[in-house]
Parts: C-alpha cells; sequence; structure tokens
C-alpha cells in the first residue's frame, strides 16, 4: 500500500466507524456485527501505528482509552455554567410559573425535561470536531477532561452533516447507568474493597480518573440539554434539541416522553406525576424535573439572576422513602472475613418493589443512626440494589427497647472479631476455619476470572465442602471422580467434566493463579502487576513491604496484605501444595524477554529503517515497559523516528523528556 493509499484508507475507516458508533449508540440502529466492527477497528489501529503522519486526536480508536492525565488544566468558561432554581413544592412551582407569566405578559409554551442526576460537562465543537469537553467547576471555570470525555461512546467525536455552526457548545449530563453500576460493585465486593456509594458520585469521580483506559471501561453514559452559540440558530430550545440529534448527539427522546413540551401548568404536572410514578423503570437515575421556557426570545427577556436563569426551574422528587418495622438483623460473612450487617424488615412497597432487607453498612453507621431493637426505620431506595435505612421514627419507639448492641463473635464460627485500625468493617480471623469463609474462598480461586475451572459452581463447592471432600482450594486438585459421583444429582459425564476442569485449569497463567488465591486488595489488575514485576511466586513471597510499594501503583495497603497472606504458614503450605501440583507460578517469558525497560512509560513517534512501528511496540512490552500513545507528564522517553510529529516534539521538550532514537533503543534492550 503506498503513503496516499493508506491514507486515504485511514480516511474511510474513520468515517465507516463513526458511522457505525453513531447509528450503535445514538440511533439503535447498527447495521454491523460487534465483531465486524473491532475488526475495522483493529485495522485503523495498526494503519495508525504504520503512519504517525496521519494521527488524528479525534480517531474512534481513541475511543478505548489508553491516554494518561496527570494534572486536568483548569479552564475558564466562555459562557458561565450557571445553576438551576429548584424547589421541592408543587406551590412553589406554580408561584414560580405565575411569576414569570406576569413578567412576560404573553403566553409561553414549556419544555419538560429530566434532571438527570450525574456530573454536568460543556463540550465545546469546532468545524465540527470535539475540541474541549470541561467540568462545570465553579461555575466560572471548570476542569479540562477533553481525552476522558472521547471514551465515551454517545458523545460524538466529528458531528454528522453539515447543519451546525462553526463553533458552538453543548451542555449536558455524564451520568452511570444503573446496570453498569450494581455489576461494578459486585465486583469490587467480591475482591474484599469498599463499593461505590453511589451511580453520581461514581460518574464525577471517574471523569477525574487519570487513566483513560479505566474510564473507557466504565458504563458512562450522556444526555445532552443545552446549545450555546454567537449566532442565535433557532427560534426555541425544542428545536435546538432535535437539531443536535442530528448532528449526532444523545439528546432526550421525546418518544420515550424524556423530553416534552408543556402548554400550560396542567400539562407539567402531567410531565411530573408521570415520571414520579415510572421513574424507577429508567436505566439511569433523575432527582426531578427541568421545567424550561421553550422560546429564545422570552427566555432573553426573563434574563437571569446572579446565579442561575428565570426561564428555568428544577423541581426535585423526594428521595423515596417508607417507614417499616425493624425485625431482626443478619451479619453477613463474605469470603475475606468481613462482616456486614444487614437489616431484616417487615416487608414493605418502595419505588415498585417489596422491600425486604436493607443494608446498615458498619458498627458505626448503626451507632450514628442510635438504631434500636424494632425500631421503626425510614428505608430509601438509590441506584444501589439494596435500599438503606436513613434514619429512625421515634415517635413509634417502644419505651423498653434496647439499643443494638454490635456482635463481638463471628455469627458462623463463633469467633471473636477484629477491627483494624483505619477500617470501617470488622472481620472474623478465623480464615481456615469459618465455613463462609473457606467456601468463598473456594468459589473465587474457581471463578471465570479466576482458574475459570469448567464444569464447577458455587453449588458444587457448598457440597463438596459440607461432605468433607474439600477444606481448601489445594484440596481441588486432589479430587477423585469416584469421590464425586455419589454426590447429589451428580451423573458420570458431570463428575468427568469437573476432573477435566481442574486437570485444565493447571495451564492457566501466573496472573491469573496469583489472583486466585483470594489474597484481599489483589484484584485482577493487581494480581497481573505483582506477576509481571516479580515472575515467579518466590520472589513475590520473599518481598518486603517497601519492595512491593516501589511496584508502579501498588500502595502501602496492598503492601501490608500480600506480606500478611505469606506470613502465614497456612497460606505458605497451599501455595506449595499448589506448585507441586503443576499450577503456573511463574511467568512464561517469550525468548529474548528481559527487564530493561522495567517502569518505563514510553510513546513511539515516527518511522523507524529497523524496526516496524509494531514491532518496537512489542519490543517495550517484551523488555518490561509501557507503550502509551501521547506525551504527558508520565512519559519517561520518546523514540523517536523519520517524521517525528512537531506537536510531540514541542510537548516533549516543554517537558524534558528524554528522545532516543533506534539505534539507543536496541542498544538498551540488547
Ligand atoms: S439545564 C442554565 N437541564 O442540574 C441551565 N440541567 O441543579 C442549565 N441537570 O448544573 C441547566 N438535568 O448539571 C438542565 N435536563 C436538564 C438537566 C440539568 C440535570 C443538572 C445540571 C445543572 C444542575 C442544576
Amino acid at each position: 500500500m503506498t503513503k496516499e493509499q493508506a491514507r486515504e484508507k485511514m480516511e474511510v475507516l474513520r468515517k465507516e466507524l463513526d458511522e457505525h458508533n453513531h447509528r450503535y449508540y445514538i440511533l439503535d440502529d447498527p447495521a454491523i456485527s460487534d465483531y465486524e466492527f473491532d475488526q475495522k477497528l483493529a485495522e485503523l489501529q495498526k494503519l495508525e501505528e504504520e503512519h504517525p503522519e496521519f494521527d488524528d486526536p479525534l480517531s474512534p480508536t481513541r475511543r478505548v482509552g489508553g491516554d494518561i492525565t496527570k494534572d486536568f488544566p483548569t479552564v475558564k468558561h466562555k459562557y458561565p455554567m450557571m445553576s438551576l432554581s429548584n424547589t421541592y413544592s408543587r406551590e412553589e412551582l406554580e408561584d414560580f410559573l405565575n411569576r414569570i407569566a406576569k413578567l412576560l405578559g404573553e403566553d409561553m409554551e414549556f419544555v419538560c425535561e429530566l434532571k438527570y442526576d450525574g456530573a454536568a460537562v460543556g463540550i465545546t465543537y469546532r468545524e465540527g470536531k470535539l475540541l474541549r469537553a470541561v467540568t462545570r467547576g465553579d461555575g466560572s471555570q471548570g476542569d479540562d477532561i477533553t481525552t476522558n470525555i472521547k471514551t465515551i461512546k454517545s458523545i460524538p467525536l466529528q458531528l454528522q452533516g453539515n447543519s451546525y455552526p462553526e463553533e458552538f457548545e453543548i451542555r449536558g449530563e455524564i451520568f452511570m447507568l444503573l446496570e453498569g453500576f450494581n455489576k461494578m460493585n459486585e465486583e469490587r465486593v467480591a475482591e474484599g474493597l469498599e463499593p461505590f456509594a453511589n451511580p453520581r458520585n461514581t460518574a464525577s469521580g471517574t471523569l477525574k480518573m487519570q487513566d483513560s483506559s479505566v474510564v473507557a471501561a466504565r458504563p458512562l453514559d450522556s444526555f445532552l440539554y443545552f446549545v450555546l452559540s454567537e449566532e442565535r440558530l433557532f427560534e426555541n430550545h425544542h428545536d435546538s434539541m432535535l437539531k443536535a440529534r442530528e448532528w449526532g448527539f444523545r439528546i432526550p427522546y421525546p418518544e420515550k416522553k424524556y423530553i416534552a413540551k408543556a402548554q400550560n401548568i396542567s400539562e407539567i404536572f402531567d410531565f411530573i406525576n408521570y415520571w414520579e410514578e415510572h421513574r424507577n423503570e429508567l436505566p439511569f437515575e433523575i432527582d426531578g424535573v427541568v421545567v424550561k421556557v421553550n422560546s429564545y426570545a422570552q427566555q432573553e427577556r426573563l434574563g437571569t439572576t446572579a446565579k442561575a436563569p428565570r426561564w428555568a426551574i428544577a423541581y426535585k422528587y423526594k428521595a423515596e422513602q417508607v417507614a417499616t418495622r425493624l425485625n431482626s438483623i443478619s451479619y453477613q460473612v463474605g469470603r475475606t472475613g468481613a462482616i456486614t450487617p444487614v437489616a431484616n424488615l417487615e416487608p414493605v412497597l418502595l419505588a415498585g418493589t417489596t422491600v425486604k432487607r436493607a443494608s446498615l453498612h458498619n458498627k458505626d453507621q448503626i451507632e450514628k443512626l442510635g438504631l434500636h431493637e424494632n425500631d421503626y426505620v425510614f428505608v430509601e431506595k438509590g441506584g444501589e440494589i439494596i435500599p438503606k435505612v436513613v434514619g429512625i421514627d421515634l415517635k413509634q419507639r417502644q419505651p423498653e427497647a434496647k439499643a443494638i448492641q454490635y456482635i463481638t463473635h463471628c455469627p458462623e464460627c463463633n469467633t471473636q472479631l477484629i477491627r483494624e485500625e483505619g477500617e470501617a468493617l470488622h472481620y472474623c480471623p478465623n480464615e481456615s476455619g469459618c465455613p463462609p469463609q473457606v467456601k468463598g474462598r473456594i468459589q473465587h480461586f474457581i471463578s471465570r476470572k479466576a482458574m475459570d475451572i469448567e464444569g464447577m459452581g458455587s453449588e458444587t463447592i457448598e457440597l463438596l465442602v459440607n461432605e468433607g471432600l474439600i477444606e481448601n482450594y489445594a484440596d481441588l486438585y486432589d479430587l477423585q471422580k469416584d469421590q464425586l459421583l455419589p454426590l447429589e444429582r451428580m451423573a458420570e459425564k458431570s463428575a468427568q467434566n469437573i476432573i477435566d476442569g481442574i486437570e485444565a485449569s493447571k495451564q492457566v497463567p501466573f496472573e491469573k493463579v496469583l489472583f486466585a488465591l483470594g489474597i484481599r486488595y489483589v484484584g485482577e489488575t493487581v494480581a497481573k502487576k505483582l506477576a509481571r514485576h516479580f515472575e515467579t511466586i518466590e520472589a513475590l513471597m520473599k518481598a518486603s513491604e517497601e519492595e512491593l510499594v516501589n511496584v508502579d501503583e501498588i500502595g502501602q495497603r496492598i503492601a501490608e496484605s500480600v506480606t500478611g497472606f505469606f506470613s502465614e504458614e497456612a497460606n505458605r503450605l497451599l501455595t506449595e501444595r499448589l506448585k507441586n501440583k503443576g499450577l503456573q507460578f511463574e511467568v512464561v517469558k517469550e525468548e529474548g524477554a528481559s527487564n530493561a525497560l522495567e517502569g518505563l512509560t514510553i510513546v513511539i513517534s515516527g518511522n523507524f529503517e529497523r524496526y516496524s512501528r509494531t514491532e518496537i511496540k512489542e519490543l517495550i512490552e517484551k523488555h518490561g515497559g509501557k507503550n502509551t500513545g501521547s506525551v504527558s507528564g508520565k512519559t519517561d522517553l520518546i523514540v523517536a523516528g523519520e517524521g517525528m510529529g512537531p506537536s510531540k516534539r514541542k510537548k516533549a521538550e516543554e517537558l524534558g523528556v528524554k528522545i532516543i532514537d533506534e539505534h539507543e533503543f536496541a542498544r538498551m534492550i540488547s
């Protein structure tokens, strides 16, 4: 392929991918399969590697993330980002509407929208291309989060058609989808991490994360609700929304009643009532409804106060709450021994579902609430799966009721609980004898992301432990088929599958085995980092806290947990047994690999004589380095070839990053 052909091909692929993305995420009408999409994306990625001179910061390949932002620069808003007046009262809403009707002295049309509960962002487009995305900040200036915003698939990088203004800003809300949020939390709990508190804070926290590939993996979505530009393009807000949809933005759907025109107060209340009843069916959280005057001319006449426009108001729903009786408290024991108290409630209907249980978080929370036996508690439901207890109806407390005493011993094995300094949770320290910990650890060990033992599930583990056939995960490797056959509902074929699955797991790579061991705070990513750095289990077991903390992204908490784990005789013995059974306890290295580039973040730029760009990338990884796409504060080294991009060179010089050529690179790894 000639250079010119490559350039053309890249242009075509970028256009096609943008179009397919738009069809998938905005129109909900995909034209090709996910597989075909990935193929095209991979083809473009390859061409971009081979032809860095045709780089495009808005290429669809940027959506997978990878670029790191160390500091988010502060940017002044061109138009201040105002807030909204809000009310919880229908009378106040009516007063507000009557007041502006009087001010204007003419008929008005309104637009009703949902009030999305996320983080506000202002995105500027110039000549149809995404230029910059900025958080609300204090309203006059915010943080530049462009790199992270580009990973959100429903935000167009390149607009559709050609009817958009040369430059404009569009504002909207970035929020987290509930299904994805809950799934993320389940995974965190399984890893022994505290779950995220709620979708809103998680969405705004995610937008400020340094590693955009983490942002790309989180379930963020957007709705845009405000177009601003120098020239007035439309007569009213509703038209501008419909137009923005044609340009490729996710704007609230009229067909799903996410946005509707209203001619009078009664139609506004219809909208409010409808969503008060149906908001639990939405795949995201809202905290109210926003009512806006539709006509731009009228908006202008009404103007703004210092803080908020006079042409809009938010009506907020009270969080749905009910009072019900606390029947008892159960204390659950997780696989890491963490104790979580759960309130068992008199069943009650809340937000469309019957609630029987609510989370109480930890001992401090129970004390803060001042919970007594059989109290009537207020429960509230947010985006989390389990509702939470938010208060107590003291009027209904029985005079003789006793304050709840937190348990001191494990409800499963009666061992005295411990609470480490700085930790919110109590733990049962009886790791090897406490049944839910024993089963939980084995269930984690066999799970898909760990040893991925086919044919086995939690019920099998339950059975095996109850029947006394296994006590820990190493025992799995001693199991015989004829021990399995007498088990309940175990056929010849399923028993064979289990034995085969266990045998096959001996080929699972070291990083997964390390994850499977179930060391607290050692999730998938941390396990991968540790495996790559230490290469063998022996080296990891010998590592001191100090050595561990020196590994990229390993903190004190993880380091203590790892050394703590291996300081226990029982864990060392288990590991030893697994090793003797033939599990992978070292990184399988490619021939010629080394640690020469360990800890270095390396950017490559330009074309090379001796290697292709793909080869250099592979070499960087093979020798322990990390290859990233753009120069930032984290870059340690640039390998530059013929035709290094001038903007990259400038940035490298500004940041004082060392630039080497391919010969020096070859010397470094030889
Ligand atoms: S319009 C000048 N529309 O609510 C008016 N805001 O409490 C601009 N919000 O900062 C805002 N949904 O983050 C508007 N449909 C919607 C909204 C909405 C959520 C947020 C927005 C704003 C906050 C004010």
